[in-house]
């Protein structure tokens, strides 16, 4: 009886999570069902609107931006709005410690003044077809490592058949559902893109690495970028003389502002989610992988942090790397704690229990959780090693490119390779060499290096260790547990590389020769690390996620199977989604409620004066304190508003997404999760998940008022 009644909760709940607030749909394929939904809670747009092939629709004005964020189009002459973190390694690289556009904030005064963003590009999303029999006949009766690399060739076949590089167009087949289903996406991509505008950082990353990943918030992260094309309207390089995209579709803008319960829809990129994820793997994550993350990160942020804070040219230097570093250390931190407070562990294994029972006699299903936890456990061993040579031995960016040199060693030593192919390798690797010099800051590298080896020898099994390597060590340089041993050798690979010393390194250019390379300190100890994880450990590994794909496929498949009327969205695999909401408060802990949205008195109290993470730029302060807000305002509250908060699903990839309300009008942009909901890649929590955005209103407030570009509001529609 008690099972009964607890199955029908669950079949309940399950119904009903996957109505609202969760789900990152297919445009494509929002099922009429999701349609009626959306238009119930708010959406006044047909279907056609939404997306469509044979006229312009909203999903015309949404592009990936560069190769990991959302952006979108604002104006007819190809302006576009995304997270001033999604341009800040443009931002930083346009930057010099005298004209320093990261600290003090930039706008064009007019098109000439725009700044080409060299490597940066866009991607417009042409359309979207299901190519599911065509994958799914040629892999018939395939397993393993046979139809992994069936499924490889079969897509790398459509996506050339889809592509036509004389036009950018770039298709890219996407497996759906863990392989159930694939669909291609077909892209344009343009390759002259310009930066418009930017706050300083103390507006665009205001409250840091504090802040991130946290509610209630206060910062203006957001940049404008502007896509060109050639004079025949076609994608095109740079050329002083490519003219402004004409995009097929671009957003209005609601100067409305959000009210508690509003409709609140997001496009974009969400990167990766796992929400079938097993037990197993959940505990993988919070027992092995995340906190060993976590430990390393920890580590290459505090030396990193040393030069910056005291150097403004060091500061520039690694300010990007170590946003992005910082981001998923307190990403996998959160994560951590979050899947142990709701027990994702135990409610993924009642999940699981379920399933064993209907599965049973079934032989396609009943045997999948002994595989799996079979997968696992001949994988666990070696789990950390991999961890550490990531994060660690390969987070020195020394060892990192000097590790990219075991190509170049190969194509030497090895018979078959020609002198062309040499010549190649070493050309690749002087390029390379150059932009890790730009990007390298020794004095924390080093550090770095002497900290991982030290991590690597006291946490990873002995056993697993390169053969012979820290015995040496020991004996050229001191006793194994104390750190000045390492701190030592460290020094040594630093004053022994030809890396960095460019009358040796360009005679071995001249000369190639593979003895030189191997006697080097600082690919010595990239190629021992290495060469010890590939051959004996990577097999493993591969063979690991081999099987760990195989059976999440069978499992999705038969949670599909066994609730055949069950409505679902496909995981997060950086293609389009939408996700539809509503903007609403939350209760982060007992006693504690938070608003849904935080307005400029909130950035005057937390205004800490020349503080790294929570100063501001003196005219903010004194605008804010006149309450200068002009049509910006939010009059019910007589103040600006800054961020607000939705219950929309999204993910990392999202950052810059365009949040819309029911016609479909920019409201703000997506670019955060909040803390309580870190756990959400792999289970959403539907009281707790919310979507962190900044306030259109403010974002214009920033330009107009703040950046003094009203020049660009000109181009834009406004609603009011
Ligand atoms: N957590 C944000 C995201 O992943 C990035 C925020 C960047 N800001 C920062 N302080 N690191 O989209």
């Amino acid at each position: 009886m008690k099972k009964i009644f607890l199955t029908i909760v669950f079949a309940f709940l399950f119904l009903f999570k996957s109505f609202a607030d969760e789900g990152m749909w297919l445009p494509l394929l929002l099922g009429q069902q999701v349609y009626n939904d959306m238009v119930k809670k708010g959406l006044k747009l047909s279907k056609e609107q939404l997306y469509s092939i044979n006229k312009a629709s909203l999903k015309d004005a949404i592009v990936i931006f560069g190769g990991g964020c959302t952006g979108e189009m604002v104006s007819p002459e190809g302006l576009l709005f995304t997270n001033h973190h999604c341009g800040y390694n443009v931002i930083a690289a346009a930057s010099t410690v005298e004209k320093n556009y990261l600290a003090d904030g930039f706008y064009a005064r007019n098109k000439s003044e725009e700044i080409p963003a060299q490597g940066l590009s866009v991607r417009f999303l042409l359309r979207i077809e299901d190519v599911t029999s065509e994958v799914v006949d040629s892999l018939k009766n395939l397993s393993g490592l046979d139809r992994t690399k069936r499924q490889t060739a079969v897509m790398a076949n459509i996506n050339n058949r889809f592509s036509d590089s004389e036009k950018n167009i770039e298709a890219v087949v996407s497996p759906l559902f863990k392989g159930n289903q694939y669909m291609v996406f077909v892209y344009q991509r343009y390759t002259d893109v310009r930066l418009v505008g930017t706050p300083p950082e103390s507006v665009g990353k205001f409250g840091g690495d504090t802040d991130n990943w946290e509610w209630p918030r206060h910062t203006g992260d957001f940049s404008v970028f502007r896509v060109y094309m050639s004079k025949e309207g076609q994608p095109a390089t740079y050329e002083a003389t490519n003219i402004p995209m004409k995009p097929k579709w671009f957003l209005p803008i609601s100067l409305k502002g959000v009210n508690e319960g509003d409709y609140a829809m997001i496009y974009g990129y969400p990167g990766g989610t796992n929400r079938y994820e097993s037990s197993y793997g959940i505990k993988m994550s919070t027992d092995i992988n995340n906190p060993t993350l976590v430990n390393l990160r920890d580590m290459r942020l505090k030396y990193m942090f040393e030069e910056m804070k005291n150097d403004p040219a060091v500061k520039l230097q690694l300010s990007s790397p170590y946003a992005g570093i910082a981001n998923y250390w307190k990403f996998y931190d959160g994560e951590t704690k979050q899947l142990l407070k709701y027990d994702v562990y135990g409610q993924k294994q009642k999940q699981e229990d379920v399933f064993l029972k209907w599965a049973k006699g079934k032989p396609e299903y009943e045997n999948i959780f002994n595989d799996w936890s079979k997968a696992y456990d001949a994988w666990k061993p070696y789990a950390l090693n991999r961890v550490y040579m990531n994060e660690g031995i390969m987070g020195s960016p020394l060892v990192g490119f000097a590790g990219t040199l075991l190509q170049l060693e190969n194509a030497m030593v090895n018979q078959s390779s020609s002198a062309d192919d040499v010549k190649k390798a070493i050309e690749a690797a002087d390029n390379r060499r150059k932009s890790f010099l730009e990007e390298e800051n020794k004095a924390s590298d080093q550090n770095i290096l002497g900290s991982a080896l030290m991590l690597y020898y006291q946490n990873v099994p002995e056993e697993q260790h390169p053969t012979g390597f820290y015995p040496a060590l020991r004996n050229a340089y001191g006793q194994l547990d104390e750190e000045s041993t390492y701190r030592k050798y460290a020094g040594e690979v630093f004053k022994n590389t030809i890396i960095f010393e460019d009358a040796k390194w360009n005679a071995f250019v001249k000369n190639p020769d593979a003895n030189i390379l191997q006697q080097d300190l600082a690919f010595n100890v990239a190629s021992t690390f290495i060469k010890n994880y590939n051959t004996k450990y990577a097999p493993y590994y591969s063979q690991f996620i081999t099987a760990n794909n195989e059976l999440g496929r069978i499992y999705l498949k038969g949670v599909m199977e066994m609730d055949p009327k069950k409505i679902m969205y496909p995981d997060a695999t950086f293609t389009m989604r939408v996700s539809y909401g509503s903007v609403e408060p939350y209760r982060p802990k007992d006693a504690v409620r938070y608003d849904y949205v935080t307005t400029a008195k909130g950035i005057l109290e937390k205004y800490i004066p020349g503080d790294y993470e929570f100063d501001l730029p003196q005219n903010e302060i004194e605008l804010l304190k006149k309450k200068d807000f002009g049509q910006y305002i939010d009059k019910k509250r007589n103040d600006l508003v800054i961020n607000f908060i939705t219950n929309n699903d999204i993910t990392g990839g999202n950052s810059g997404s365009p949040v819309m309300n029911g016609n479909g009008e920019l409201i703000g942009l997506a670019f955060d999760g909040n803390y309580e909901a870190l756990s959400h890649k792999l289970a959403f929590d539907k009281e707790f998940n919310r979507t962190i955005c900044v306030d259109i209103r403010y974002v214009l407030w920033c330009i107009d008022k703040l950046g003094g570009a009203s020049h660009l509001l000109k181009e834009l529609k406004l609603v009011k």
